[in-house]
């Protein structure tokens, strides 16, 4: 291992000397280890006798996979003593808000049966991203203010989707207040604005989309304060020693620091062993692969540095299943 990669703080020491925290979120491009570490990081707080739930927010990832257990729509599944996995059916939940949305309107407009056009607009919204993403946040908040664990460990989505939503929480905040304002206004021209509205089905209407809307910034704001809240919430973002890696994460903490979220460290994953550049057989290609990640280690040490808090060598094989999860917490946090 290249000298200059030293750890200063181990992630053990991380979670030593910050005994308040209760959400740990593990960040960083697809495929390169964050449902893995947050699968060996859950693991590891269980087995010293804390109640952990895992749950994947990335609609790639997968837990039951990594646990070789079914836990796709299947709720809160416990894996181990004190370990639970979830991750949840999005399009599930999508389609119980559509039916939601269905009973609202015919309630609201006392209709038997939902117009075509309206019933189009309703499937259509299925396929939105961002609706799977909202019901993912969803999830996260009905789990954390569940209160039933001492650890929550949120396997993320791709940056790119946590930075959008930290935007739209802030956009959201924006609009809810102006339609706040406009409210308050037309309150104060209560008599003109009924007799111009035809009534009072107007303003009850926007009563209720007040309401939704102050519901969603509920969510984002519950989100968003957890994510900066850096006495309760660690963030850990994932990478490898090559070029792209390095330099998405480079940029996502510049773009995180812009929403005032402040990374906890790094770690970096799926390191071949340097030794191995010693060892007779090993074909030149490989050796050349390894080459590459030295240089890259220490660019990575250069430019990261202290926020360095783990190293996890590239394995033999894919680690799936309990024992190869308990062999990277084992490496992550020792003993
Ligand atoms: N240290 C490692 N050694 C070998 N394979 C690994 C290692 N870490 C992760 N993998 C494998 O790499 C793939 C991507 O890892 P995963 O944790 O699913 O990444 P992500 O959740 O970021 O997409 C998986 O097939 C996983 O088993
Ligand atoms: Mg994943």
């Amino acid at each position: 291992m290249s000298q200059k990669l030293e750890l200063k703080e181990t992630l053990s020491e991380f979670f030593r000397s910050n005994s308040d925290i209760k959400y740990i979120l593990f960040g960083g491009k697809g495929g390169l280890g964050k449902t893995t570490l947050s699968a060996a990081t859950s693991y590891w707080l269980a087995k010293r006798g804390k109640k952990v739930c895992v749950f994947s927010t990335d609609p790639q990832a997968s837990l039951t996979d990594i646990f070789e257990r079914k836990i796709f729509g299947q709720g809160e599944v416990e894996i181990a003593p004190n370990l639970f996995a979830l991750e949840i059916d999005a399009d599930k939940r999508i389609a119980n808000y559509q039916n939601e949305i269905r009973n609202k309107i015919k309630e609201m407009y006392k209709m038997e049966k939902i117009p075509d056009e309206i019933e189009d607009y309703i499937n259509s919204s299925s396929a939105e991203p961002a609706m799977a993403e909202s019901a993912t946040f969803d999830a996260m908040v009905e789990l954390m203010t569940s209160g039933r664990y001492d650890y929550y460990v949120f396997d993320m989505m791709p940056h790119g989707h946590a930075i959008r939503f930290l935007g739209m929480a802030e956009i959201l905040d924006q609009w809810v207040a102006k339609i706040l304002d406009v409210r308050k206004k037309a309150a104060e021209y209560g008599e003109t604005a009924t007799v111009l509205g035809g009534g009072k089905g107007g303003l009850a209407q926007e009563d209720y989309v007040l309401k939704e809307l102050e519901f969603i910034r509920g969510r984002l704001d519950f989100v968003s304060n957890m994510i900066r809240d850096k006495k309760h919430t660690a963030f850990f973002y994932v990478l490898i020693p090559e070029l792209m890696p390095i330099l998405d994460t480079r940029k996502a903490i510049e773009m995180f620091r812009e929403f005032n979220v402040e990374i906890s460290g790094v770690i970096v994953n799926q390191v071949y062993p340097e030794t191995l550049l010693k060892e007779e057989g090993v074909p030149e290609f490989l050796k050349n692969r390894i080459r590459s990640q030295q240089n890259y280690l220490n660019q990575i040490a250069e430019e990261f540095g202290s926020m360095i808090k783990g190293i996890v060598p590239m394995l033999e094989r894919e680690p799936k299943g309990l024992e190869m999860i308990e062999r990277v917490s084992k490496i992550l946090y020792g003993e």
